[in-house]
C-alpha cells in the first residue's frame, strides 16, 4: 500500500536516504550481478593485540552497476518475473563467474566520539572521503546449488554467524537481528538448521545445540550435550571471549532519532546534488510522483505534505519537483521549514 509506506516513511524522517536511493533507479538493478552489496551495519574488528576498531564492509561489482528505469522493469516484471535469477545462473553456467571486489571502511574509537553522526546508525553512511576504503578482498560467485529446496530454500543467515576477528557493535537494529534470525531458522527450517549440508560450519564447532526434531549425530555420537561434562576435552578458548563493550558511553546512552540526533538531510542533499546527474534526478521524481500518486484515504494530504517537508529540507529542488508534479500548491510557510 502507497499510502502505508509513505505514512510509515513520513514519519521516520530517518529513512529518507535509503529512501531516496530505493526509489532512484538503484531500486530496480538489471539483475544481482551489477549490484554492489553493503554489510551496511557498523561490525568491529579486533586485532592480535586485541585492539578494536569500527568497520563498515562493502562488496563492488567488478560487473558495472546496470540498473533498468521504473518503466522497463515494469515490462520486464511481465515478460519474465526470474530474469534477475536467470541471468545470475546463466552467467555462472557459461563460465563468466561474476565478482565483487570487497573493501572495508575504519573508523577508529577515538574518531567514533567525534564522528558527527551516531557510528552506529544504519541509516547514516560514512563519506568515503573521511573513512577511504581498503580492498581486502575478492568475491566470486562460480556455482550454481543443485538441488534448490536443500540449499536454497534450506540456507540459514544470520548476521550473528561471525569468523574470528569479526565482531558486532552497539548498533541497535544489528543487536535486533543477531536473535532475530536464529530464532526464524529454528521455526522455518528446524532446531537443528545449522546441522544440515548447506549450513553446517566445515570448521570444527562446539556448542552443544543438536539435539530435537531431525537430530544429526554425526558431529556429536554419544557424547554430552551439556556443558562441563567428564567426558570430553572440550574448553573454552578464552583467546575468543568477547570484547567489552562501554555501556555508559554516549554512543549507546544518549541516542535519539529526533531529538539530539536529527540531521537526517544532509545526506540524502548531498546523494541528490553530488551523486546523481541529471537523468538520475529526473527518474528519481518520476519515481517518487509515480507512487506518491496511490496514497488514497483521509491521511492523504497530511502524509503527501509531511513527506514533502523532508523533500524540501534534503534539497529544495527536489521538493519543488516532486510538488509540482503532485499539483501540490506551495504554501510560502512550508519553505520555513527548509534549513
Ligand atoms: C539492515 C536492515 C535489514 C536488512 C538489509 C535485512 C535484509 C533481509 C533479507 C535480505 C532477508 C532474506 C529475505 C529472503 O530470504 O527472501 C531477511 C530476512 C529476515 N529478516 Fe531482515 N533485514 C534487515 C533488518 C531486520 C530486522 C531489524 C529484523 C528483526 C529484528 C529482521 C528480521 C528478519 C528475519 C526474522 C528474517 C527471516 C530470516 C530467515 O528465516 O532466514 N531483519 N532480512
Amino acid at each position: 500500500s502507497a499510502t502505508m509506506m509513505w505514512d510509515f516513511w513520513s514519519l521516520n524522517p530517518e529513512s529518507l536516504h535509503q529512501v531516496l536511493i530505493l526509489m532512484s533507479d538503484r531500486g530496480t538493478p538489471y539483475g544481482h550481478r551489477h549490484m554492489h552489496g553493503f554489510g551496511s551495519h557498523t561490525f568491529s574488528m579486533i586485532n592480535a593485540q586485541n585492539e578494536r576498531v569500527w568497520v563498515k564492509f562493502h562488496l563492488k561489482s567488478k560487473q558495472g552497476i546496470k540498473n533498468f528505469t521504473n518503466d522497463e522493469a515494469v515490462k520486464m516484471a511481465g515478460e519474465n518475473p526470474d530474469f534477475a535469477q536467470e541471468d545470475l545462473c546463466n552467467a555462472i553456467e557459461e563460465g563468466n563467474f561474476p565478482k565483487w571486489t570487497m573493501y572495508i571502511q575504519v573508523m577508529t574509537e577515538e574518531q567514533a566520539r567525534d564522528f558527527r553522526w551516531n557510528p552506529f546508525d544504519i541509516t547514516k553512511v560514512w563519506f568515503q572521503s573521511d573513512f577511504p576504503l581498503i580492498e581486502v578482498g575478492e568475491m566470486e560467485l562460480n556455482e550454481v546449488p543443485v538441488n534448490y529446496f536443500a540449499h536454497v530454500e534450506q540456507s540459514i543467515f544470520s548476521p550473528s554467524n561471525l569468523i574470528d576477528g569479526i565482531s558486532f557493535s552497539p548498533d541497535k537494529m544489528l543487536q535486533g537481528r543477531l536473535f532475530s534470525y536464529p530464532d526464524a531458522h529454528r521455526y522455518r527450517v528446524g532446531v537443528n538448521a545449522h546441522l544440515l549440508e548447506v549450513n553446517r560450519c566445515p570448521f570444527a564447532v562446539n556448542n552443544y545445540q543438536r539435539d530435537g526434531f531431525m537430530a544429526d549425530s554425526s558431529h556429536y555420537q554419544d557424547k554430552p550435550n551439556y556443558h562441563p561434562n567428564s567426558f570430553d576435552d572440550i574448553k573454552p578458548d578464552p583467546a575468543y571471549k568477547s570484547f567489552e563493550y562501554e555501556l555508559d558511553s554516549v554512543h549507546v546512552a544518549s541516542y535519539n532519532r529526533n531529538e539530539n540526533d536529527d540531521d537526517h538531510y544532509t545526506q540524502p542533499g548531498l546523494l541528490y546534488t553530488k551523486a546523481m546527474n541529471t537523468e538520475d534526478r529526473q527518474n528519481l521524481v518520476n519515481n517518487i510522483v509515480g507512487s506518491m500518486k496511490g496514497i488514497t484515504g483521509p491521511k492523504k494530504d497530511e502524509i503527501i505534505n509531511r513527506q514533502l517537508c523532508h523533500f524540501f529540507r534534503a534539497n529544495i529542488e527536489l521538493g519543488m519537483k516532486v510538488a509540482s508534479q503532485l499539483n501540490v500548491v506551495i504554501d510560502a510557510n512550508m519553505m520555513n521549514h527548509t534549513k
